[in-house]
């Protein structure tokens, strides 16, 4: 395939600010759970070390990092630091860096002992006092999910989380593990933060193509009528990566793909696919669009999931260009494992807009490409013309590159004067994926302004797990073949078949 042409099609942040209206940042305390974790190096330091270059992060911000580990603050902000040097995406600068560390302090807690909380009130009062900062507390627990009810109990029993100004709670994936202990958690936290208070995190929703899907239909009409309904055949969603579990068997071979990916980044990618465009573009109308096509979709009976539904495990391979081992030769892996590491599926959204156009999803570890992307297959109208039949005419597509490369692109058939054979032919509108936000930047910017709309809903989120519960079931009772696929591949053949049935294949 072709690119004919490569053109900025839109400064992201420009049509974010331009739709959506910003708040004055409010002063405020961060207290971050599981400061001294894999996700706070890497991710959330970064990321508040970009918004204070950007200035956005609060005039006055106290940030107190917990861990079990005995820091001082000196050390644990020298930790800060080097975290920046290893990954922020923009260098560190020395006059500014200081400054920036100069915001955090350490304070050592058994997240289980009650008493242990009082010391975290004293120095968040203490920095309140010293800093002038009203009562507004930013709770972030980026911990192991089986920590989080007894964290929050805790924030509540030691009134940490009574606060004169307000307060709200980041709560990182996966929120349960099925449809009753999520509800279960959510009411445990339901006690100490109400709905408008939980902020729940899916990194997906961070990523800058998935926050412009809306605003690109919105500020460019010619893909809003594209988006014709009448004229779509099928949407993909993709998210395919080449990593395998890295060193979390302990999670994924009880999560599987469904879990990690499915019900929630693939799901919540579908809904802001089909969302139609609010009117107005805030947090609540979005949340109402994304209930109200996932509160649509059609339930698949655990009997009919295999119609449905592939799943599938990786093997031995090479991915790369480097071998691999397989699946259930992984560290920490159970013997046999029946952990899908590969999911397929087709759903139907029961509204009048999409009724009967299917969509398929799919994700599986150690695949050939890292690539996050929806395409939107057009209806070809020349396919079962015989005349045409051989001219090579494909259907038009709009696709989406979400990660790594960000990129609006349309597929349209160009004649080769040579071979007078229809060609298909990229039309490329690129988004400079260099000056980027990263996703957890995106989030937590919103977080502080306490704008949800990237933000899952409770709702959202149950009637994810509402869907995918008979699948899971099916699962659990091995009522589904389980595919091995080798890794490199594009995942098991079943899953081409589950197209091909339709007449479609996987772009
Ligand atoms: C996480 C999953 O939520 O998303 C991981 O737990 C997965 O297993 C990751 O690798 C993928 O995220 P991204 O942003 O690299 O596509």
């Amino acid at each position: 395939m072709e690119n004919i042409a490569a053109v900025d099609l839109v400064d992201s942040e420009n049509y974010k600010n331009a739709s959506r209206q910003k708040n004055k940042l409010d002063e405020m305390t961060l207290v971050l759970f599981g400061a001294t974790g894999d996700l706070a190096q890497r991710k959330l330091f970064p990321a508040l070390y970009n918004l204070y270059l950007d200035g956005k992060l609060p005039n006055a911000i106290s940030i107190i990092g917990l861990g079990r580990t005995n820091y001082s603050n000196r050390v644990f902000q020298m930790n800060v630091e080097t975290s920046l040097r290893e990954f922020s995406r923009r260098p560190v600068q020395p006059e500014n860096v200081e400054e920036f560390v100069s915001k955090f302090r350490y304070c050592v807690l058994d997240v289980f002992n009650e008493a242990s909380y009082s010391g975290l009130l004293e120095l968040i009062q203490s920095r309140e006092q010293e800093m002038g900062i009203a009562e507004n507390r930013l709770f972030y627990l980026s911990v192991a999910p089986n920590l989080v009810e007894i964290i929050t109990a805790n924030l509540q029993a030691s009134k940490i989380s009574e606060t004169k100004g307000w307060k709200r709670l980041i709560v990182e994936k996966p929120f349960g593990t099925d449809l009753q202990t999520a509800r279960e958690l959510n009411e445990k936290l339901s006690k100490a933060f109400n709905e408008e208070e939980i902020y729940r995190i899916d990194h997906y929703l961070g990523k800058p193509m998935v926050q412009n899907l809306e605003t690109l239909k919105f500020a460019n009409p010619i893909l809003e009528l594209l988006w014709n309904h009448d004229q779509i055949a099928n949407v993909q969603i993709t998210a395919s990566e080449t990593v395998g579990i890295e060193k979390r068997a302990g999670y994924y071979d009880q999560a599987g793909a469904i879990r990690d990916m499915a019900q929630n980044h693939l799901l919540q990618l579908l809904m802001m696919t089909a969302l139609d465009i609010p009117v107005n573009l805030t947090a609540k109308e979005v949340q109402q669009e994304k209930r109200e096509i996932v509160e649509a979709l059609r339930p698949i009976l655990k009997e009919e999931a295999s119609k449905h539904i592939i799943r599938g495990q990786y093997t031995a391979g090479e991915v790369l260009g480097k071998p691999v081992i397989g699946y259930q030769e992984e560290p920490g892996v159970i013997e046999e494992s029946k952990n899908d590491t590969y999911f397929a599926a087709r759903l139907y959204i029961e509204t009048s807009a999409w009724r009967n156009i299917p969509f398929y999803i799919r994700t599986g570890k150690r695949l050939e490409q890292k690539s996050t992307r929806i395409v939107i297959e057009f209806k070809n109208k020349w396919k079962d013309n015989p005349a045409f039949k051989d001219e090579g005419i494909n259907p038009n597509l709009l696709i989406f590159e979400i990660n790594p490369n960000e990129s609006v692109s349309l597929l349209v058939n160009l004649k080769n004067p040579s071979t007078e054979k229809y060609e298909p032919t990229n039309i490329t509108f690129s988004v400079n994926s260099n000056i980027q936000p990263e996703s957890y930047e995106l989030l937590l910017s919103d977080a502080l302004e306490g704008d949800k709309t990237f933000f899952a809903h409770w709702k959202e989120v149950e009637l994810s797990w509402a869907w995918i519960q008979p699948v899971l079931e099916a699962f659990q009772e091995d009522a589904l073949p389980l595919h091995p696929y080798s890794a490199g591949s594009s995942g098991p053949e079943a899953a081409d078949r589950l197209l091909e049935k339709d007449g479609f294949c996987w772009w």
